[in-house]
């Protein structure tokens, strides 16, 4: 398989991440763990800054500190997929949307790249010490709850949701257990030249 990266976004990537966007606006995709780079295609600065600001924001009802990749292939350094990694939890997060979202491009899915995705985000984590990482999927969406199956998650409880109309499903996953369980499996498909530490 493929080695992939976590990758801070730069300059660099910029048509890259608005071919991103689009493409899940061609297959009718939904957008996740993007960092909101979706309402920032005509000004892609304005999101790095933005992305600045996620990185040292202080923990409010409104707002929490949170890193956002690219999750990029190294062979032909394509951006894959995306992940949002939240540092600190408030309400609003503990009830939607826990530590961390993600999406991987429609034409480069079920290839195994949300487990490595979802992996080096927990490798995130444990930098950052979170120890038990939350995160919730609509009990549809299999390939979200799969992902985290993989890597441990434990099912915590299902709500109903009046708004979404859907049932959700909340997971925990205990972050250095997953590592060591899942190291032999996962290191040998991330690169080890990373762009963050
Ligand atoms: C959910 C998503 C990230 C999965 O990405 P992916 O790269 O296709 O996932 P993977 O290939 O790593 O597969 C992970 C597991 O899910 C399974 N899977 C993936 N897509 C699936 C699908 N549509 N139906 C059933 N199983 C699926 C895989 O078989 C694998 O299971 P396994 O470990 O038993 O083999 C991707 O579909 C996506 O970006 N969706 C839109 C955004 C989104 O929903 N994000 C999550 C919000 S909670």
């Amino acid at each position: 398989m493929d080695k992939l990266k976590h990758v801070i976004p730069t300059k660099e990537y910029e048509q890259q991440a608005i071919d991103y966007i689009n493409e899940f606006y061609e297959y009718n995709s939904k957008i996740n763990g993007v960092g909101g780079l979706y309402r920032f295609l005509d000004n892609y600065d304005g999101w790095l800054e933005k992305l600045e600001d996620d990185r040292k924001s202080i923990l409010s009802e409104e707002r929490a500190p949170s890193e956002t990749y690219f999750l990029v292939r190294e062979s032909d350094n394509r951006i894959v997929g995306m992940a949002n990694i939240r540092l600190a939890l408030n309400d609003r997060l503990k009830k939607r949307g826990g530590h961390i979202a993600y999406s991987i491009r429609p034409t480069e899915r079920r290839k195994g790249y949300n487990k490595v995705n979802l992996y080096l985000a927990l490798l995130c984590c444990q930098e950052h010490g979170i120890e038990q990482a939350l995160l919730d999927c609509n009990k549809e969406n299999l390939g979200s709850a799969k992902t985290m199956q993989a890597l441990g998650g434990k099912l915590q409880k299902e709500c109903y949701d009046d708004n979404e109309h859907c049932v959700f499903q909340y997971y925990v996953i205990d972050v250095n257990d997953s590592i060591e369980k899942n190291k032999d499996i996962y290191e040998a498909m991330i690169s080890k030249e990373k762009n963050h530490s």
